[in-house]
């Protein structure tokens, strides 16, 4: 086992499968209106043939697997600490026919070269970092993007309701207080800009029974 081998195991993160096993995937679809929000951050990510895109905290590879479909012209890259996730991504690519380059790491420390991607896309990832670890995942996917890249995000904003608010009690439960904290005061976009990005747009949000998602857009600009 190689150092970098060594040093992922050791660290924690806050994984979406140990604790729902198969059970993830149905419960996204059922419960976070996953038919509308898939088809509109790949809408968003405008994709054409020869854009390399890279997927942040991929999971079982759902929205990697759907954007390699959108658009085969497309080179995708997903990465996420999960072995077991990956186990599941892989296959369901496999059953697709489309091929991704999947590698294990954490989010903030790929060992993808810097200024390789036009997209880095991020799915219902960031809410699993600690405030740090946002920070310098943040920073990961600015070295990452080339110049005119763009970073597009769906995670969770503030409630929109009191009923919202209950709902991403939920959330929080299951994937903790301290990472979800900006979520729940909606600082997330402005995280993104003070993480060096340019143009930083909310580009609307999604309500669903466990709170409001928020769809937002960043580029390097510099
Ligand atoms: C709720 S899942 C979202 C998966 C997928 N993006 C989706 O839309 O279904 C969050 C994922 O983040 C991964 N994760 C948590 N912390 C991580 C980190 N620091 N680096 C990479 N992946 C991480 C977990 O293993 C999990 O697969």
């Amino acid at each position: 086992m190689s150092d970098q081998d060594e040093k992922q195991r050791e660290r924690a993160f806050v994984p979406a499968l140990s604790r729902f096993g198969a059970l993830y995937d149905p419960v996204v679809a059922l419960t976070c209106r996953e038919g509308i929000f898939r088809p509109r951050i790949i809408e968003q990510l405008n994709l054409r043939p020869g854009l390399r895109v890279l997927d942040l905290g991929c999971g079982t590879g759902t929205l990697a697997v759907a954007i390699a479909k959108a658009e085969p012209g497309v080179s995708v890259v997903a990465v996420d600490a999960d072995e077991s996730a990956l186990r599941r991504a892989r296959r369901k690519a496999e059953e697709a026919g489309v091929f991704i380059e999947w590698v294990r790491a954490f989010a903030d420390e790929t060992g993808l070269p810097c200024e390789s991607f036009d997209r880095v896309v991020s799915t219902l990832f960031f809410h699993h970092l600690s405030p740090e670890d946002k920070w310098k995942t943040l920073e990961q996917a600015r070295c990452l993007l080339k110049m005119g890249g763009e970073l597009h995000i769906l995670d969770w904003g503030r409630p929109t309701t009191v009923l919202h608010r209950l709902g991403f009690l939920g959330i929080q439960l299951v994937d903790g207080f301290e990472n979800t904290q900006d979520h729940v005061a909606g600082n997330l976009t402005s995280l993104v800009r003070t993480a060096g990005f340019s143009d930083v747009e909310s580009l609307g949000s999604l309500d669903t029974m466990w709170g409001t998602l928020d769809f937002i857009k960043a580029v390097r600009a510099e």
